[in-house]
């Protein structure tokens, strides 16, 4: 058995309300899961080599669980546009660049280095409805060894002629795409129908069939603004929200399912959610961004509904869902300031567990530095001012807000060191 020992300040959440910090303790890995935390070294351990980060904090690395890294080369332009505007004007004619795999491999390669650089190695990522692209994403993802779901988009309807599918052939390429991609250890196929408004009823009806027999999940966007709402129970009259739609299609049979915004969730769509054991994933920046209204994160999370958080790249501007955890705080104060009924504000510990533990909930045994978790972790160093310690909790929450990836010393992958480039 491969065991490693490493001393230093130690930080994770256990769960929304606890986050756990040790000082100067050690942290033992065997075979790359995490099997304790001790303020004393054992004895039985005491002939193996320390690796010290001396003040340096050790952090789980973290979950975005909704990226579209097609979009990476969009961040932080046509940031003063509407959902609708932004995706017609800005999105889809840069999207139909993703036909050429010279383009499409410089900007996969350049989000995937970003990932790693900032510490993001568990993630949820939509592409585009190009296969080849596609393909290379997964492969790429795989190569790295991070935790993904990844799967290539489908739109057939209400979609520019230069990127909308036939029917049939959205279906087939998606069918092998689930059936090329299932052999890798860390990376997962998913569905992608983009919305419902650019999915015909056939098509999800289709992705459902294949939800079940792939045994495979769905990510998409749910109720991210009033105008895509009002849109869908337009083009969806049979059903009675936006949920309702994938639930009754089938494509909440198969899998985990990822549900990207939700602001405007009706009492139907949480129930439903709730049931299919989804994940609803806030993206603060892109709210922010491209879309009118802000997640009701606290309320929603006082309703059992498990929340993530996504930097929702290129609505949102950067890779580093780490500043994602103070926006959310950020704008859960804005939220209750406007309407103080019934919404109460997030704390840091539970933003923070929204990035680490409860994004990497839809993985195996990521998120966490809790006995028995994967050693997917970061070292944090130079948070301090030069007139006096911080508590860990302080420069947790310090990085968050100001930090960036210069403050990440060391990365660590399935317990073994991993170089950003
Ligand atoms: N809704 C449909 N497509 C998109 C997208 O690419 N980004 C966001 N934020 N919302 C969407
Ligand atoms: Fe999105």
């Amino acid at each position: 058995m491969a065991v490693t020992v490493y001393r230093g300040d130690i930080a994770y959440a256990e769960n929304e309300k606890t986050l756990r910090t040790a000082e100067a303790s050690y942290l033992v890995v065997e075979d790359g899961f995490v099997k304790n935390i001790f303020p004393q070294l054992p004895e039985e351990y005491g002939e193996l080599p320390v690796t010290d980060f001396g003040r340096g904090l050790i952090i789980p690395a973290f979950s975005d669980l909704h990226i579209h890294a097609s979009q990476y080369v969009q961040r932080g332009t046509g940031m003063d546009k509407l959902l609708f505007d932004w995706l017609n004007d800005c999105t889809f004619p840069q999207e139909a660049r993703f036909a050429d795999m010279e383009y499409a491999r410089r900007v996969y390669d350049a989000l995937v280095r970003d990932l790693i650089r900032n510490g993001t190695f568990h993630a949820s990522i939509f592409t585009t409805v190009h296969y080849e692209a596609s393909d290379y994403l997964f492969r790429l993802l795989d190569r790295k060894g991070l935790y993904a779901y990844t799967g290539k988009v489908n739109m057939d309807v209400n979609s520019p002629d230069f990127l909308r599918e036939e029917t049939e052939e959205s279906l087939r390429s998606t069918e092998r795409f689930l059936a090329e991609h299932g052999d890798s250890p860390t990376v997962k196929p998913m569905l992608t129908p983009r919305f419902a408004p650019t999915c015909s009823e056939k098509l999800l009806k289709g992705l459902g069939k294949l939800a079940k027999k792939y045994a495979c999940g769905v990510q998409t966007h749910l109720v991210e603004s009033i105008a895509e709402v009002k849109w869908t129970l337009e083009l969806f009259p049979q059903y009675r929200c936006d949920a309702e739609i994938y639930e009754k299609c089938g494509l909440l049979d198969g899998g985990q399912s990822i549900f990207a915004h939700v602001i405007f969730p009706s009492e139907e769509d949480l129930s439903i959610l709730r049931k299919a054991g989804s994940i609803a994933v806030h993206c603060p920046d892109a709210t922010a961004n491209v879309t009118a209204g802000i997640m009701p994160a606290a309320a929603l999370s006082k309703r059992e509904l498990p929340i993530a958080l996504g930097t929702d790249i290129g609505a949102g501007a950067e890779a580093a869902v780490y500043r994602q955890v103070s926006r959310a705080v950020q704008l859960s104060k804005l939220k209750e300031f406007f309407e103080p009924e019934g919404n109460g504000r997030l704390s840091f510990a539970q933003a923070f567990y929204m990035a680490t533990k409860a994004g990497g909930s839809v993985f195996d045994r990521v998120g966490s530095l809790e006995p028995g978790y994967r050693f997917n972790a970061l070292v944090l160093d130079g948070l301090e001012d030069d007139v006096g310690p911080m508590a860990p909790a302080d420069r947790l929450e310090r990085f968050c807000y100001a930090g960036d990836d210069r403050n990440i010393i060391a990365r660590f992958l399935d317990g073994k060191p991993l170089e950003a480039e």
